[in-house]
């Protein structure tokens, strides 16, 4: 499957293949210098097939984990881009998750005030979603993607057999974006959870997935107005994620808890429940609301008395609705326990 996302000149295409990652360099110019970025828990051979289609190709392997979303990742990256001696016309190729993704392409966009970025996605999580859309960034202390840019990729390609090295725990989590993406634009998405399984159709998830956030983005690149919508589940889900004590809760697994209060039918949070059950992602934690709501005061996003929320009346239809930090800890206590 291809997909395109038009941006004008900064549009891309965006391939999901199984085996794909045999193909990049015909795909796109890899007759260049290229540093390839992964992890050390990316399996080495994803990286090596990309390296091997390229002239000159160095690879550099960062730690896996959150960590390396930080100033020391983002300077071995740097370094190894200028020990590798790329210039401007050359390109920095993220092969990992969404950490080796908003990692490298932070670094492509920094480079020499940017060079080509290419992304390589090898979880659920950043094939469904982190891929696409041009947010990379770091971290700085535990405050998440607060050093960043907007940056595109010129090319996005979405190996689906890659996955089947991840960790069911990893699987499972990258698949609440998927959720989130049928609930807020894709009904048929979302129902797809309840009666098919997953693992089967995963082509078909990730395309639906990138499909209704190519779209948003489409119409709303730097997030002045829709885009926000993608934020679905993600302000309490974020507060949530940034506790220790919950048992190190994966970004997904905090997505699910966060879109459950913000899901105004009662019905339709326990189909929710349900498809969250079913993909073995939580349904239910329990949290000190003061410090969930104390979190949420200082993210970045939050402004005055309350911030805006997303919410989802029926499946595939989102609204946005600014709520108090009040009305937002009733709505969290009642939705999360
Ligand atoms: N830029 C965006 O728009 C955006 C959107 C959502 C999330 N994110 C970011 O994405 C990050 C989370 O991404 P993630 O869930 O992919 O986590 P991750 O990148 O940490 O990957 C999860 C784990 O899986 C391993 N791994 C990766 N590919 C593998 C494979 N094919 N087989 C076996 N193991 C593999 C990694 O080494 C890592 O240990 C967070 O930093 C989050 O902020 C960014």
């Amino acid at each position: 499957m291809k997909l395109t996302m038009r941006l004008g000149e900064r549009s891309y295409d965006i391939i999901i293949k199984a085996g794909a990652l045999n193909h990049v360099g015909e795909l796109t110019n890899l007759r260049r210098r290229a540093l390839v970025v992964t992890d050390d828990g990316v399996p080495p051979q994803y990286a090596q097939t990309v390296a091997a289609q390229c002239s000159e190709a160095s690879i550099v392997t960062v730690k896996q984990g959150e960590g390396s979303k930080s100033m020391a990742g983002f300077e071995q990256v740097l370094t190894a881009a200028m020990e590798a001696g790329l210039r401007r016309s050359d390109v920095i190729i993220a092969v990992g998750g969404g950490v080796v993704g908003d990692l490298a392409g932070f670094a492509a966009a920094s480079y020499m005030r940017g060079i080509d970025f290419i992304n390589c996605p090898t979880t659920t999580l950043s094939q469904v979603d982190s891929s696409i859309g041009g947010k990379v960034a770091i971290n700085l202390g535990d405050t998440k993607n607060i050093v960043g840019a907007f940056w595109q990729p010129r090319l996005v390609v979405a190996d689906t057999a890659a996955l089947d090295t991840l960790t069911p725990r990893h699987y499972a989590n990258g698949l609440a974006e998927a959720v989130k993406s049928g609930l807020i634009a894709d009904a048929e998405l979302f129902e797809l959870f309840e009666t098919q399984d997953a693992h089967e159709k995963i082509e078909e998830i990730i395309t639906r997935s990138l499909v209704v956030k190519k779209n948003i983005v489409e119409l709303d690149e730097r997030e002045g107005g829709p885009r926000a919508a993608l934020n679905f589940g993600h302000t309490l889900g974020h507060a949530v994620e940034s506790f220790e004590g919950l048992g190190g809760l994966y970004h997904g697994e905090c997505v699910a808890l966060g879109m459950l209060p913000m899901i105004d039918d009662s019905a339709l949070r326990q189909r929710l429940r349900a498809v969250c059950k079913k993909l073995g992602l939580p349904a239910r934690v329990d949290y000190d609301g003061d410090r969930v709501l104390d979190y949420i005061r200082r993210d970045k996003k939050a402004g005055g008395e309350g911030v805006k929320t997303v919410r989802v009346r029926e499946a595939g239809q989102y609204y946005f609705e600014y709520a108090t930090f009040d009305e937002l800890r009733a709505l969290a206590k009642e939705g999360i326990r």
